[in-house]
């Protein structure tokens, strides 16, 4: 995100990958491990789609990677893989589901796609979504709700892992944000964080693949301390990006994602929901969406976003700084090289998705 990033950072052709998988193999194999675990096909299949669509733009903490939640999380019945969200409350511009526990990924389309029905029809709409599930990459909305011509902001709490700034006690979430903006001829904007420096899954797959090192600032050890090994890293003691400032848009988070919904917040988290009881992993999702149609005759806002993203990307990088770009760029670039040479799996993720499979008697990557 910040202009201080090196060629290595931004440069998106990757060292060739020795393991890649077709994109296609991919959502096969998790398609039928969710649905082997009771999501109906097509649910199933949706679910695939958007955890392959993260690792197909690089977001390989938000990808495959996932799967070993969600099986834990459905087995240990935290997520109901057969429930359908429901509409609780319609108010025109602003809409209320209930995700049932079901994958935040169904509840998540469905609240996307109600949203740009009602944006489109009344210039704004807001879609909150109570007692969901994990929603994965948020940019998979925020994108889907630009390319239909919107401006969206989606929000997402979950469980709490992470102290307050400037505190020991696990509060939050690594309560991510996204936003994506149409343009014209460009592909849309899309911005999409954890409010900590990275996602705790970042951390979890650092770990995973055996990374010697991780950066400064992404996480403490169980007392506190900042480290860089993995093995001492604690997902329990992630920091905030910017220290009270990225705490301060989890905060908002919160606010809209957790309380706003009537979902769990802080340390609600474990009490009893009126429609879901004590026992449960619920997050709660909120969408945003502005037509600026409404604002801009015609097409004239897209062409004047694309003037924005020229002036930026053509704008002289620092010193030791190969490019300049705008958020969603990195993200569109590698889809497509992802696309056309395969997605890069590392052995222990290989081994843990052919795991599962088996488990599941469902046929793996091979
Ligand atoms: N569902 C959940 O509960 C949950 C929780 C936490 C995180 N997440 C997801 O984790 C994913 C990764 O989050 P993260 O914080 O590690 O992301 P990150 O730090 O990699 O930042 C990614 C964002 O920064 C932009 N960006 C990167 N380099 C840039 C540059 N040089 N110039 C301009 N923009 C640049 C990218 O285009 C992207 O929008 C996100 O998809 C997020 O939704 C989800």
């Amino acid at each position: 995100m910040s202009n201080s990033r090196r060629k290595d950072e931004i440069d998106v052709v990757e060292p060739k990958p020795r393991n890649t998988v077709p994109a296609e193999n991919l959502r096969r194999v998790l398609g039928g491990v969710l649905e082997a675990l009771g999501a109906s096909p097509r649910d199933a299949a949706t679910v695939a789609e958007l955890l392959v669509e993260a690792d197909l733009r690089g977001v390989d903490s938000h990808g495959a990677h996932l799967l070993g939640l969600y099986v834990a999380r459905v087995r240990a019945g935290h997520i109901d893989p057969a429930a359908q969200p429901k509409l609780v409350d319609d108010g025109g511009t602003t809409l209320l589901l209930d995700g049932g526990l079901g994958f935040g990924q169904i509840a998540g389309l469905e609240a996307v796609r109600l949203l740009v029905e009602r944006g489109r029809e009344h210039g704004v709409a807001a879609v909150a979504v109570r007692e969901s599930t994990h929603l994965g990459a948020l940019a998979a909305y925020t994108e889907r709700v630009a390319r239909a011509g919107l401006i969206c902001l989606c929000f997402q709490n979950g469980p709490t892992i992470v102290p307050p700034f400037g505190g020991v006690t696990q509060l939050f979430s690594t309560n991510p944000l996204s936003y994506a903006v149409p343009a014209a001829a460009k592909p849309p904007i899309v911005y999409d964080i954890a409010t900590t420096t990275v996602a705790g899954n970042k951390l979890l797959l650092a770990k995973k693949r055996g990374d010697p090192s991780i950066p400064d600032g992404w996480a403490n050890d169980e007392r506190g301390r900042p480290t860089n090994a993995p093995a001492e890293a604690s997902v329990h003691h992630l920091q905030w990006f910017g220290g009270h400032k990225g705490f301060g848009l989890a905060f908002l988070v919160e606010l809209m994602a957790g309380v706003l919904t009537g979902s769990g917040f802080g340390r609600t988290e474990h009490t009893a929901s009126p429609a879901h009881g004590r026992d449960r992993v619920a997050k709660g999702f909120v969408f945003l969406a502005i037509d600026p149609s409404r604002f801009l005759p015609g097409g004239d806002f897209g062409a004047r976003v694309d003037m924005l993203v020229d002036d930026v990307v053509g704008s002289q990088p620092a010193d030791g700084v190969d490019r300049v770009l705008v958020p969603g760029q990195l993200e569109h670039e590698r889809r497509a090289v992802r696309e056309a040479e395969g997605i890069p799996l590392s052995a222990a993720l290989r081994e843990e998705i052919n795991r599962y499979a088996a488990e599941l008697a469902v046929p793996g990557l091979g």
